[in-house]
């Protein structure tokens, strides 16, 4: 079983649907810790309900960044974590973390990058009179969000949206990629050659992640 270490800030639904298919069977791995920097955010509470080890660190109480992901990372090598996936994890890792955890730290971020990274993607699509947006579950390099792309869905904006609705949407289809991605990691599908990932995807695998879904 690949052991995972999911790093959460906020509200943690995509580490719940990452739960979910796990107990599922449908990604065989194991979530080893859920480590967060906000003290009572719902992602730990979701993690202690389903009995996974989970630690606070607060980035507040940290002198340096450096100093924060040190703990983080002493965090995710006690726990034995193999890979790590950010989910909704709001703070910018250091070079040295994201140089340690090299071709083993990914995140889910909300839209087709490379449109539309850093904060407020959806206001951003919205802005931008995009009639295409999505999410993307890529690999961390040492950018904002330029790491290479494992995955993306796409997702219409309707006429009708604004950042609520198509936010809602948008984490409709992260909660059916990121725990794919991580299955995938879990089956050792997934090869990195530069800035390409290769997927091995088995036979007949539908591959619905290159498809618009319906107005999910
Ligand atoms: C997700 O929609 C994720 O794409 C976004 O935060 C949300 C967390 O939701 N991440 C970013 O914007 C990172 N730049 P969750 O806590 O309910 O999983």
């Amino acid at each position: 079983m690949l052991r995972v270490g999911v790093l959460a800030s906020g509200s943690g639904t995509n580490l719940a649907a990452l739960i979910d298919s796990i107990g599922a069977g449908a990604v065989r791995a194991e979530i080893a810790v859920v480590i967060c920097n906000v003290p009572g955010a719902l992602a730990l509470q979701r993690a202690e309900a389903a009995g996974i080890p989970t630690v606070c660190i607060p980035h507040r109480t940290h002198a340096s960044r450096e100093a924060f992901d040190a703990e983080v990372s002493a965090a995710l090598e006690k726990h034995g974590v193999e890979l790590v996936v950010l989910a909704g994890f709001m703070r910018i890792l250091s070079a040295a973390f994201v140089r340690s955890w090299h071709g083993r730290l990914l995140n889910v971020h909300p839209s087709l990058l490379p449109a539309f990274p850093g904060v407020a993607s959806h206001k951003q699509a919205l802005d931008a009179g995009a009639r295409i947006t999505g999410c993307t579950v890529h690999l961390v390099d040492e950018g904002t969000d330029t790491g290479p792309i494992v995955a993306q869905v796409a997702v219409p904006i309707l006429a009708t949206d604004d950042e609520t609705s198509l936010h809602a949407r948008i984490q409709r289809q992260e909660h059916r990629l990121l725990p794919w991605v991580v299955g995938l990691f879990a089956e050792g599908r997934v090869r990195l050659e530069g800035r390409r990932v290769h997927l091995e995807l088995p036979p007949g695998d539908p591959d619905a992640f290159l498809q618009v879904p319906a107005r999910a």
